[in-house]
């Protein structure tokens, strides 16, 4: 059985479920806020070290400004009300992407890493103003700044997820199968499943039969 440490999660899906159950793309976010919850539950249960959770690309800032803020101000209060919690749970809180939001979301996504940094249970890396070709261009030029090797292990550490091991499984819900520049460069080997509901109807039975089914794919890494 393949071992599991690191699951990525491209959520897909919100604002069609707001419109179809409740007519507003919002309340697809704030249900899927709750699918964030459970999944982050199960991922302690099933003993996972590492969750990746694309909630901002760099391309969602050209979504209505009101879309845009509700989203903040979730993510604000999610924060808030649950930082204590997911502490207490040992779980640790990473950033990933550039932080250029309001000086009060930076300083709380800065208290919230800062609070957590010992924890080991869970690591959730939170992508935010994430774009994997931009992370690629900055590791590049910290290379080429400190005149190193362009290899494999350089551009590794020069990437914002240095020390986090790669993805082995990506779920995208939301029935499209792309990456939208996610994690290009960690997603070389990772096994890829692209699941039709959208993200707030995901549930748990559905997450676990996707660990199931990855657990007993054979895994070759180039080699038969
Ligand atoms: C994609 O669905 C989802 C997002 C851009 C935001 C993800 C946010 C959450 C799950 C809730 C907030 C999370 C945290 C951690 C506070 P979409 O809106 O692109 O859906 P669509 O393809 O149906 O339009």
């Amino acid at each position: 059985m393949n071992p599991l440490n690191h699951v990525a999660i491209i959520m897909d899906g919100n604002g069609r479920w707001g419109m179809k159950y409740k007519n507003s793309r919002n309340a697809g976010h704030k249900a899927g806020l709750n699918t964030v919850e459970k999944i982050i539950k199960e991922t302690i249960k099933n003993k996972i070290k590492y969750l990746t959770l694309f909630a901002f690309s760099t391309e969602n800032w050209k979504r209505p400004k009101k879309e845009i803020d509700y989203l903040f101000n979730l993510l604000e209060n999610f924060l808030l009300n649950r930082i204590e919690d997911l502490h207490k749970k040992k779980i640790k809180l990473k950033i990933l992407g550039s932080k250029k939001f309001s000086p009060k979301l930076n300083k709380l996504l800065n208290n919230s890493e800062k609070k957590t940094s010992k924890n080991s249970k869970l690591q959730i890396n939170l992508a935010l103003n994430y774009g994997s070709k931009s992370e690629l261009i900055n590791a590049f030029k910290k290379i080429k700044k400190n005149k190193k090797a362009i290899t494999e292990k350089n551009i590794d550490i020069n990437l914002q997820t240095k020390k986090i091991p790669d993805p082995d499984l990506l779920i995208r819900t939301g029935k499209t199968k792309r990456l939208s520049n996610f994690l290009l460069w960690q997603l070389a080997y990772a096994e890829i499943f692209f699941e039709k509901k959208l993200w707030p109807s995901f549930n748990e039975k559905d997450y676990n039969r996707i660990i199931k089914e990855y657990k007993k794919i054979k895994r070759n890494f180039g080699k038969i």
